[in-house]
């Protein structure tokens, strides 16, 4: 895994080539080492800012830009990236970007099944080795808990071939929670992804204290809720305690707020903006708000 220090002009000179222009906000971590975090059940590490793939990376080729994103993420020393073959072309572009890096192997992969059936299960696993062109993969994910009974035993099976480094299930909807607990307590799986951001906080009440107990490694997924809490705060200037405590956009904002908590082992944000990127690559470098913070983070949403 790739530990380089994030570079300013290296940044702007791949913003240029990719033919765009670019703001890096305030604080961009220029020269701080991505925060990891470890995973329970074996001790190794990821970074706590990853990439996620859905739509940004659903594309047809160039991809400039999607280059461009890798390329800041390797440099920041990231390296986590979720993918799905939900995602149409993501799983191939991923795949093939990858191909062309020096971190190709080093690269911590999670992708997912989403179908009904063993063979059918069997079939797509197989297909996402071919297009993430990989001989194994890191995490394989029952998406939205997709016939997860059946897949499961599957996944146990790669797993034990080594195939599958880790396995694990996912949801993005709070009425999945008590399901995802369910399982999280019945079955032996290393990872549960779910949705949390500062505006949809119920996997606080039990979900992450559960993970926790259990040494089960957590991904956030929609640390943005898709964009909209962008949308929330469109005008509006981010608190000067909040850029104190080394926020220094709203995207920083919502990510420090997510990763620093206790249980949380990675978040995802999705986009193929490298200055997006820059920006939520940011979040992951320097410090993470304690538990008083956090408090205020969420007093001041409420008034959001
Ligand atoms: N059930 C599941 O397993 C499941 C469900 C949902 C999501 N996921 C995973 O989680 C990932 C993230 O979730 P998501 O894609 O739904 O939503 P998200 O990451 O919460 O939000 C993505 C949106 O935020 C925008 N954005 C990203 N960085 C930004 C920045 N710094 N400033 C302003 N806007 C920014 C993106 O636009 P730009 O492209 O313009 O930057 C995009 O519209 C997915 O891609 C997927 O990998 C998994």
């Amino acid at each position: 895994m790739s530990t380089r220090k994030f570079d300013r002009r290296a940044f702007l000179e791949l913003v240029a080539a990719a033919g765009l222009t670019a703001t890096i906000p305030n604080g961009s971590g220029a020269g701080e080492d991505m925060i990891r975090r470890t995973i329970p059940k074996t001790g190794e590490t990821v970074p706590a800012i990853g990439l996620g793939t859905w739509r940004a990376f659903d594309v047809g080729a160039p991809y400039d830009r999607h280059r461009a994103c890798l390329d800041l993420l390797f440099e920041a020393g990231g390296g986590m990236i979720d993918a799905s073959p939900m995602y149409g072309r993501a799983e191939g572009v991923v795949g093939g970007l990858l191909a062309e890096k020096e971190e190709r192997d080093s690269t911590f992969i999670a992708t997912k099944v989403w179908t009904e059936g063993r063979d059918q299960g069997i079939a797509q696993m197989e297909e996402s080795l071919q297009r993430l062109q990989r001989g194994s993969i890191d995490l394989m994910q029952i998406h939205n808990l997709k016939d997860w009974r059946i897949h499961i035993e599957t996944l146990r099976l790669w797993k034990a071939a080594g195939i599958f480094r880790y396995i694990g299930v996912t949801h993005y909807a709070s009425g999945a929670i008590d399901q995802l607990v369910s399982v999280m307590e019945r079955e032996e799986i290393d990872f549960v992804q779910m949705a949390y951001s500062i505006g949809e906080r119920a996997v606080e009440d039990n979900l992450l204290p559960i993970a926790a107990e259990r040494g089960i490694a957590v991904i956030v997924n929609r640390p943005f809720e898709g964009g909209g809490l962008f949308s929330s705060v469109e005008g509006e200037d981010l608190p000067t305690w909040a850029v104190g405590a080394g926020c220094n956009s709203w995207s920083q904002f919502f990510l420090k707020f997510v990763i620093s908590h206790p249980a949380v082992t990675c978040a995802i944000p999705a986009t193929s903006n490298p200055a997006h990127m820059a920006d939520n690559l940011a979040a992951g470098q320097g410090v993470l708000p304690d538990a008083r913070l956090r408090q205020r983070m969420v007093e001041f949403w409420e008034d959001v």
